[in-house]
């Protein structure tokens, strides 16, 4: 396969933890990597490796103690809180291992979140993706009336709706079991057919990374 575009590009990410007056726990030493569009790139590691924490990072959700993240080739650490909000709301779709729906709002409301936070009110196209991810008869439900496998896929549908750039999940199979971790796992790969949708995802799952097109190590705060 052909590179194609450079999407997101991280040089030297370095991020401690004060944990402390005398212990900082250093997670990323130095962190390089280039994503491109349309790829599926799987991230592993050991537990406490900082998969999490550099997914957060490339997300800007959270900051790095040095280095840069560009994205499309801006570096988005040189924006202001109100730039980076945006640009989270834009160009990041997150998904978590447990889905974070807001339990007061029906599938379809959860779904159209991000919508609501950019200034758009896209039904049609929330009601679009809740039948490509095969949840479109639960819209009215609450997440507390769907099942695990259900939840997992209106959270897919919430990170879609605002057409990021990239979608990060950090281990979205993590909290279901085989069947619904593999359709899951389906649905990922049918939504990169059907939009180039780029995901990063940090996973366990040997058999899901081995699936992807590449597969990032962290090893000892470096790759
Ligand atoms: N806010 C924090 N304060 C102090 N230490 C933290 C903080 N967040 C993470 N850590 C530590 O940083 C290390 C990396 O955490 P991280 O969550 O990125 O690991 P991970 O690779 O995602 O692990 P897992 O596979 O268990 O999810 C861990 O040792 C963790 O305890
Ligand atoms: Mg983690």
């Amino acid at each position: 396969m052909t590179k194609g575009t450079l999407l997101l590009k991280a040089t030297d990410i370095k991020k401690s933890y004060r944990i402390t007056k005398e212990n900082t726990l250093r997670v990323l030493k130095g962190i390089e990597l280039e994503i491109y569009k349309g790829e599926i790139v799987a991230i592993i590691g050991k537990s406490g490796a900082g998969k999490s924490t550099l997914l957060h990072i490339m997300g800007a959700l959270d900051k790095p103690d040095s280095g840069e993240i560009e994205f499309e080739g801006r570096n988005i650490f040189a924006y202001n809180n109100k730039q980076l909000a945006e640009f989270r709301n834009k160009e990041i779709g997150f998904i978590f291992q447990f889905h974070h729906l807001l339990p007061e709002f029906t599938i379809l409301e959860n779904v159209l979140i991000p919508n609501y936070i950019k200034g758009v009110d896209e039904k049609n196209r929330a009601e679009q993706l809740l039948k490509i991810v095969g949840i479109e008869d639960r819209k009215n439900h609450k997440p507390s009336e769907i099942s695990g496998g259900e939840a997992q896929r209106a959270a897919i549908a919430r990170a879609l709706i605002n057409s990021p750039g990239i979608i990060l999940a950090d281990e979205p199979t993590g909290n279901l079991d085989t069947e619904n971790a593999d359709s899951v796992i389906n649905l990922i790969f049918d939504l990169r057919k059907k939009f180039n949708q780029t995901f990063v995802i940090v996973t366990h799952n040997e058999e899901f990374a081995n699936k992807c097109d590449r597969i990032i190590k962290i090893t000892d705060g470096i790759i």
